[in-house]
């Protein structure tokens, strides 16, 4: 299992242990962190799994696919480390990340 750590916009911390080869949505919603909807499933089409990616962990996560990056552009409070959830890969090089979360809770 890989602990992550999800960070509301208030500064309240879940942190939960998430299967290999699951996604960082998928770690979220399964246990039932608040402000990560992910209505669609996981298929890069509702960006309600809207979060941050600290600087410190970028090199251990691929960048986004094109798709991604046009669903991003849609985001609100959009920052240079935005990410969809559901499309970064939890691996074991992931251990112990801290993934904050938007204001808005990815409310839609
Ligand atoms: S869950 Fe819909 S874009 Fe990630």
């Amino acid at each position: 299992m890989v602990a992550i750590t999800y960070i509301e916009h208030d500064g309240t911390r879940h942190t939960v242990e998430a299967e290999p080869n699951s996604n960082l949505m998928e770690g979220a919603t399964l246990n039932m962190v608040p402000g990560v909807i992910g209505m669609c499933g996981g298929i890069c089409s509702c960006a309600t799994c809207h979060c941050y990616i600290p600087d410190a962990w970028q090199t251990r996560i691929p960048p986004p696919a094109d798709g991604e990056k046009l669903m991003l552009e849609a985001v609100n409070q959009r920052r240079p480390n935005s990410r969809l959830g559901c499309q970064v890969l939890v691996t074991e090089a992931l251990d112990g990340i801290e993934v904050e979360l938007p204001a808005d809770g990815n409310a839609g």
